[in-house]
Parts: structure tokens; C-alpha cells; sequence
């Protein structure tokens, strides 16, 4: 059985027996400093437990004895392909259909009205789900245009939904979900805008041309050129330490237009520059000034 002492072979900095495989201070603080260079997640020595309960399949997998031998081959030029499956099998992908619904009220009743008229009269809508996991944000943001607007994917209105993880980017793109996940969806707009699919339920054609996935790392390069009437980054940052939240949230006022809103996760804190520029127009939701 897999046994592990979390935090004690950071705290005394001496390698400890860690059941199956062994995993000392400096592969942890190896794997910390890939993850936090390809992603900008931070990994506290809290999160030493985690670490090896996530990786000890891969190195199962790999046929590995240590988290030294995994060390030196996501290191090395021959485990990239590894290293995009460590960082996938690090980040935290929990999500659901309209998570934080005060979010979903406001994009309802104060943003998109005016928007929604504007689209009908040739007008562009851009909203950008960043870090969008598996895709219920973006379809929840689809489903809110598709209740206020059946015809809106008829209409220049398009939902980027990006994440690092390329596996849930393939997820949210397949756009099928299990009974459970589809609870939180309205009744009516569950019968409207989803069909069944086998055992699940299947996104409309409607939502799919509404909803583009691309990957897209965050601290890494952003190929989009225009602007974002709304920019929805929740539940990602958290991950990150305080200089690279900085620096992302002062990226987004580089694409998120006059009169724009930037949502954020229920425990997030807007700080450094880009609180300049934004104001608290309710829970967690913030309009550019
Ligand atoms: C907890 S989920 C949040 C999902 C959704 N926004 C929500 O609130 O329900 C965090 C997501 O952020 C993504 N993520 C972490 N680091 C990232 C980065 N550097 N660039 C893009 N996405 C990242 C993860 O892959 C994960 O899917």
C-alpha cells in the first residue's frame, strides 16, 4: 500500500520512506519548480501528499522506481510529452454548470441586454471563459445567451473557452455530459439546448457554434488580437502566487473593453494595477471604468 508523511521530508529537508515510491524534498521542490515555470501554479509543501498521490500512477505507468528517475525524465528533452501530462494531472479541474450563479444573474440582467439588442443590429459579442475547464462555464454562458436569444448563434456573438489542460479542452469540445452534471441546468433550458447522447447528454449544434475551445496557457502567449466585452476567469488564479495573479489580471485590461466586466472566483481578491481600472459592481464582478 502507497504510504506517504506528508510535509515531513520538506520540514527536516531529509529524505523519508514514502511507501511504494520515494519522494524526497528535492524531487518535490523539482516538480513544484516545473509546474510553477509551464503553468504559474504555485505548489506549497502542504501540497506534498498530492503530489505523490497524483503522480505514483504515472510513475506505475512509466515502469519507475523513484520520483527521481520521473524527475530527470520530465527534465529531459524526451519527457515533454510527460511533463504536459504531469501538469495535467496537477491542476485541479473542478467545476460545474453555473457555478456561482450571481455571476450567470448579472451577465443576464445587466451586461447582456444591451449587447444582445446591439448584436441584432450587426453588433460583435466576445466573451472569454479563461481557464475554462471541461466547458461548463462557457456552455453556462452560452445557455444564458440561448435563454435570453434562441437564435444567437446566427448573430456575431462567440464564447472563447481556453485552458492549459489539453484533456479537458478535448472534453469541453466533445460537449457531452453525464445525468449528474447536467442537474444544475434549468429544466427548460436542459430540454431546449441539450440532446441525448448513449447514457449522456449531448450539447445543441447551437451552443457548439457559440462555444470555440482552444488551448491557451496563461502566463504563455495570447494570439487573440480583439477585445472581450466580459472576461471570465474564476477559480484559476487562486492557483497561482500573488505577482502572476498580478500580471494576468492587468493582461486582461489589454483585452477587455470600455465598460467591460472581468468575473472572478468566489475567493478571489482583485489587487495590483488592474484594480485601478475596475470598479466592484457586485459579488466578485468588476467593470472596467
Ligand atoms: C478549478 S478549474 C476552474 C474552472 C472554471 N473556471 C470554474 O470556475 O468552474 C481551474 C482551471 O484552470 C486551469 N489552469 C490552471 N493553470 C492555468 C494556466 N496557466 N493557463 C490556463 N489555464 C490554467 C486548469 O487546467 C483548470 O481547468
Amino acid at each position: 500500500m502507497s504510504r506517504i508523511l506528508p510535509g515531513t521530508a520538506a520540514q527536516s529537508g531529509t529524505v523519508q520512506p514514502t511507501g511504494e515510491f520515494e519522494l524526497t524534498q528535492k524531487d518535490f521542490l523539482r516538480i513544484a519548480k516545473i509546474l510553477y515555470e509551464d503553468s504559474g501554479i504555485a505548489l506549497p509543501d502542504s501540497k506534498m501528499a498530492l503530489v505523490y498521490s497524483r503522480l505514483a500512477k504515472r510513475l506505475r505507468a512509466l515502469g519507475m522506481q523513484s520520483f527521481r528517475q520521473y524527475c530527470e525524465h520530465v527534465s529531459g528533452s524526451e519527457g515533454v510529452g510527460e511533463r504536459m501530462t504531469m501538469l495535467a494531472a496537477l491542476t485541479t479541474n473542478v467545476t460545474h454548470f453555473f457555478r456561482e450563479m450571481h455571476h450567470f444573474d448579472h451577465l443576464r440582467t445587466d451586461l447582456l441586454p444591451p449587447l444582445l439588442e446591439a448584436a441584432k443590429r450587426g453588433g460583435r459579442v466576445r466573451i472569454w471563459s479563461a481557464g475554462c475547464s471541461n466547458g461548463h462555464e462557457p456552455y453556462s454562458i452560452a445557455l444564458t445567451i440561448l435563454g435570453m436569444m434562441p437564435d444567437a448563434a446566427n448573430y456575431d456573438i462567440r464564447i472563447l473557452a481556453s485552458d492549459i489542460d489539453p484533456n479537458v479542452v478535448a472534453f469541453g469540445r466533445a460537449g457531452i455530459y453525464d445525468d449528474a452534471a447536467v442537474q444544475p441546468v434549468p429544466m427548460e433550458l436542459r430540454r431546449r439546448w441539450f440532446q441525448r447522447s448513449g447514457n449522456g447528454h449531448s450539447v445543441s449544434e447551437e451552443m457548439r457554434t457559440l462555444v470555440s475551445f482552444r488551448e491557451l496557457n496563461l502566463i504563455g502567449e495570447w494570439p487573440m488580437k480583439n477585445g472581450f466585452q466580459a472576461i471570465f476567469c474564476r477559480n484559476v488564479t487562486i492557483y497561482f502566487d500573488e505577482p502572476t495573479r498580478q500580471k494576468i489580471w492587468s493582461r486582461f485590461m489589454k483585452y477587455l473593453e470600455p465598460a467591460g466586466v472581468l468575473y472572478i472566483g468566489h475567493s478571489e481578491r482583485l489587487t495590483g494595477s488592474a484594480s485601478d481600472q475596475l470598479s466592484l459592481v457586485g459579488t466578485t464582478t468588476y467593470r472596467r471604468t
